[in-house]
């Protein structure tokens, strides 16, 4: 059920249930960070594995002394700077957090969203919600109420309603290295603002298959349907004659065949509005039957690395 009721959302998780919430990026799905058997139900519905460490999220600066101790001095820079905010930090975790949430590690992902109703709800909690992104594993994140409602309406009493996630691309998670800042995941800020407030940050080599992270496994935020991530769709378009094809594009159309599905994310060209566009237009092209969906590269720099990433890992085999 979709409700707007934040107390009524309290008290499901107040009795160890689980509960869809909003954030600015994507929806989570949550339960109490420091219980273990509402966190293993998150892994269940996801059909994740138990070794892929869930992000906790607390409601403000002042809280993350209960969950994490050891705070680097430069994770404490970039949360004077981003937090509340798209920014998840790994660092050591206290006793208090299950170790469901982090997968039988010592470190604890942790953010402080910024999304009014979120920070609503967990300032009515005596405890951070522990949550992933509200999909089953590997497939496309939800930015809408209406995303979550189609993966798990019959296996949750609620999710909260905050409208359409801002961002819509989840957070950038940064690790530390004997201080000094490791990307884990490409996110809602980017590497160029990071790299402003600390400097030169080391790149976790991408496309692992090993679980370090699931955001970097290589197949993650898939739609069901085939997906092509080429430089040029144009060039493409004429070996799908006759198919049913949908593209993903940045500003402009592409062809005038008005039989081919074209989702353009930011006519104006403005990456982050393509950014908050982009997995609604995946769910909606998703359901449309289509026998292939091409998506053409965006501009490298900026939240256009984050889009090429997420792409990239959709198209991925
Ligand atoms: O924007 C977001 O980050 C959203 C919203 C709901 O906050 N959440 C999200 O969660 O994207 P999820 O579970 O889909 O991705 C969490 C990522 C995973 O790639 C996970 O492996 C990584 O965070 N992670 C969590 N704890 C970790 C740890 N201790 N060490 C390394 N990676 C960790
Ligand atoms: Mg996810």
């Amino acid at each position: 059920m979709i409700t707007k009721d934040i107390d009524y959302v309290a008290a499901l998780l107040n009795e160890n249930q689980v509960a869809a919430i909003p954030t600015e990026t994507v929806y989570g799905l949550a339960a109490n960070a420091f219980e273990d058997v509402p966190l293993k139900k998150i892994f269940d519905l996801k059909q994740r594995p138990y070794s892929n460490p869930l992000i906790v999220h607390i409601k403000s600066k002042e809280y993350l002394p209960v969950v994490a101790k050891n705070i680097p001095m430069i994770a404490q820079r970039l949360i004077d700077e981003f937090w509340p905010g798209p920014l998840t930090l790994i660092l050591d975790k206290q006793n208090i957090v299950s170790s469901v949430a982090t997968g039988g590690k010592n470190k604890v992902a942790i953010r402080m969203p910024n999304h009014p109703i979120a920070i609503k709800l967990l300032e009515q909690l005596d405890y951070p919600l522990a949550a992933p992104s509200a999909n089953p594993f590997g497939s496309i994140s939800p930015t809408k109420a209406s995303h979550v409602e189609k993966y798990f309406a019959n296996s949750i009493p609620a999710i909260l309603d905050g409208g359409t996630c801002d961002a819509g691309l989840e957070s950038t998670i940064i690790g530390f290295d004997n201080g000094r800042p490791i990307l884990y995941r490409h996110g809602s800020i980017t590497i160029a603002k990071i790299e402003e407030v600390v400097g030169k940050v080391t790149y976790f080599s991408s496309y692992s298959s090993e679980i370090v992270a699931p955001g970097m496994l290589s197949k993650h935020y898939s739609p069901k349907t085939k997906l092509l991530l080429v430089e040029n769709v144009k060039a493409i378009i004429p070996y799908f004659k006759k198919c049913r094809i949908g593209l993903i594009l940045y500003k402009e159309r592409k062809t005038d065949d008005i039989t081919i599905y074209q989702e353009i994310l930011s006519p104006n060209g403005n990456l982050a509005e393509a950014a908050s566009n982009l997995y609604d237009a995946m769910h909606r092209l998703d359901q449309k039957n289509l026998v292939i969906i091409l998506a053409e590269k965006f501009p490298d720099i900026d939240l256009g690395k984050t889009i090429n990433d997420r792409l990239d890992r959709a198209a991925s085999k």
